[in-house]
Parts: C-alpha cells; structure tokens; sequence
C-alpha cells in the first residue's frame, strides 16, 4: 500500500519504518529535519498524502506544564490537551485529500474529543479514526 505520516517523531517514525520495511511505500512529513533510510520524506503535507490509501496523523498534543510528572496533580482541575497542531494539520490534510483515503489521528487526544473537535473538520474523508475508537 502507499502510506502517508505527518509528524515523523518518536511516535510516527518508528510506526513508518516499520511499514516500509514490510514492503509498503511510506511517504512521510514533519516540520523539523528529519531523516529515514526508510521512509520518502517529502516537502508538503499535500505532497506527502498524495496517492496515500491511508494517511497517519502523529504531531504532538500536548499538556500544561503543572502536569508532566513531577508534582501530584489530584488538586489541580483537569485541563485538556492542547489541539492546536492537530487541528491545523486536519485542516491542511483535509483541503488535499479524497473521500477515497483513510485519515488516522494516532495523536493522544481525550474521549470525546473527536466527536466535538476534530471530526468536523475532516469533510472530504470518509474516515478520522483514533487509536481509541470511541474516542
Ligand atoms: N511517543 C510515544 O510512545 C507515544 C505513544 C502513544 C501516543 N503518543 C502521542 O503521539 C503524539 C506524538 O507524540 P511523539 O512522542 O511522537 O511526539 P514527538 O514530539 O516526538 O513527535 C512529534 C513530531 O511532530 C512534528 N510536528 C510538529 N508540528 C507539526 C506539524 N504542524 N506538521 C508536521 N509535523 C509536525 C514534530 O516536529 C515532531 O517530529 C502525541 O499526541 C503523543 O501523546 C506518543
């Protein structure tokens, strides 16, 4: 198959040079520099996805800096990730894609959020899976 990942990182990289190494062509997109003996990587999100049955999403999420670890947070009031890098990626994605290609958030996001965010901006694929289905 053609696979497609945004976010190349610790996340993304790993997932798409395995894929490459099991035989499918994997095209792949980051912001920074990135490098693969593996995986093409290309110079636009539009080039990237183009020809991709399946296009992976995995750009960070991420959190308030009182919650990463180091303190107990059970006082503090949940806060949600920050969706920003999602969103305008779906945006870009979705302006370049056909009802045809598979669009997969594998970003860590909360139950709900799809629905509510992110789903709405996917129009022209049939498909915005996450690796919690009910998210
Ligand atoms: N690392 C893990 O083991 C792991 C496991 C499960 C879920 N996740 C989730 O996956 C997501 C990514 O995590 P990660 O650990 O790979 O983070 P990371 O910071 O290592 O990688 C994210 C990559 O996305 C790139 N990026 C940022 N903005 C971008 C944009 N607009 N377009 C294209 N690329 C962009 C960054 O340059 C970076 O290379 C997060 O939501 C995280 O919670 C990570």
């Amino acid at each position: 198959m053609n696979i497609a990942f945004i976010g190349c990182g610790k996340l993304g990289m790993p997932c798409a040079e395995e894929l490459a190494k099991a035989g499918h062509k994997v095209t792949g997109y980051d912001v920074a520099k990135v490098k693969s003996n593996f995986v093409e990587i290309m110079p636009t999100i539009e080039t990237t996805v183009k020809d991709a049955q399946i296009v992976f999403v995995a750009v960070p999420t991420p959190h308030d800096s009182a919650y990463d670890g180091r303190a107990p947070t059970a006082h503090l009031d949940p806060k949600d990730f920050n969706y920003n890098i999602v969103k305008d990626v779906l945006i870009e994605a979705n302006a370049c894609m056909y009802p045809s290609q598979m669009l997969v958030l594998i970003s860590t996001v909360l139950p709900g959020t799809v629905r509510r965010e992110l789903e709405p901006l996917v129009t022209c694929t049939s498909s915005l899976l996450t690796k919690s289905l009910i998210n």
